[in-house]
């Protein structure tokens, strides 16, 4: 078999979908960023910006075989502001599909084209289940470094119940929980820039309206400045009918009175009114706060992920 590599187009898009879906299911060939089904990973491939504001198909590559069919592909979603990269695979075929001796050689190939377009940024990131050996191996080879791996935690599916969980205050200092609103900005800007330096969201961006995400606060009653928040969640509607815990943060001051718990249980319950299948996050496996905390609201644990980067470090 000669493997062709070439930009991908936008009638790639649906194979180039099928395949990662069954890539999903396969620990080797799993990739962090993208959704299970071929529907939303489709959907979250075609809402890809390239660089300088471009389609997804500027910062795409497939890899086909003698048939002309998407055997490999490889997208950088690219982030002008930051000067990084998260990529979203290279995503392989089966061994059927694409021969175990063709496979190291298609992904560099893949991540070689790619270079005319992600050379000149110097931050890289790729996140993988930590059972990969192929994809590690890939990673060490283009001088990606393993950082801490972080626990994959789902809650069983959520019972639509069609009203709001309705948080109520348990602390005379706090208040309850509700919508982020331009007077809590400045806080929460602070809390997450303290408590998720170097993230791929910074505190500002948090902030501005996205599609699709919310945040949630609870006020520091006790504050004598307006809009201090005692803590915050961020939490994103995903393209599968998801919800996803996305940030999670309270004032270090405020730790273990339960305020964090208080604003998990209610993003799930309001997730779960507004029809969310199950909620899902990610969480450093060292985190044993946050790792406790989630477990007592139901979170179990589904995987370990290995986020591998080049040019930065999270520390
Ligand atoms: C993780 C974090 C949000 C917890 O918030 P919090 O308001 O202090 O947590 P709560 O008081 O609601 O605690 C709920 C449960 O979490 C666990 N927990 C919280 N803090 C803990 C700690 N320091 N050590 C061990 N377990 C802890 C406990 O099981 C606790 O329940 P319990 O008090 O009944 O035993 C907070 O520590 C924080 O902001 N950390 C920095 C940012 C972060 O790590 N975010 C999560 C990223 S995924």
């Amino acid at each position: 078999m000669t493997v062709v590599i070439r930009r991908a187009r936008v009638a790639d898009l649906d194979q180039m979908a099928t395949l990662a879906a069954d890539a999903q299911a396969d620990p080797d060939r799993f990739c962090a960023y993208l959704a299970a089904d071929a529907g939303a990973i489709a959907a979250d491939v075609a809402g890809v910006i390239g660089p300088n504001g471009g389609d997804w198909t500027d910062a795409s590559w497939v890899a086909l075989d003698d048939a002309r069919n998407v055997i490999a592909w490889l997208v950088a979603e690219v982030d002008d502001d930051m000067d990084r990269v998260w990529w979203w695979g290279p995503i392989v075929a089966d061994e059927q599909r694409l021969p175990p001796v063709l496979r190291d050689g298609t992904m560099d190939q893949l991540f070689a084209a790619a270079n005319d377009v992600t050379g000149r940024y110097d931050e890289h990131e790729l996140a993988i289940d930590d059972r990969s050996t192929m994809l590690r191996s890939f990673a060490s080879r283009h001088g990606f470094v393993a950082e801490e791996a972080s626990a994959m935690l789902r809650t069983p599916p959520l019972a639509a119940t069609g009203q709001q969980h309705g948080d109520r205050a348990t602390d005379e200092h706090q208040g309850g929980v509700v919508a982020l609103a331009p007077h809590h900005h400045a806080s929460v800007v602070a809390l997450h820039d303290s408590a998720f330096p170097g993230t791929h969201t910074t505190g500002e961006k948090l902030v501005e309206d996205a599609p699709g995400r919310s945040v949630l606060v609870i006020d520091d009653a006790a504050a004598s400045t307006t809009g201090a928040v005692a803590g915050y969640v961020a939490v994103e509607r995903q393209s599968d009918g998801s919800l996803y815990i996305d940030y999670l943060a309270v004032a270090n001051h405020l730790r273990g009175r339960g305020i964090g718990r208080r604003l998990v249980s209610e993003a799930v319950a309001r997730g779960a009114a507004e029809g969310a299948t199950h909620a899902h996050l990610t969480v450093r496996v060292g985190n044993v706060a946050a790792r406790r905390l989630y477990a007592s609201v139901g979170f179990v644990e589904e995987s370990i992920l290995l986020p591998l980067r080049r040019g930065f470090s999270v520390p």
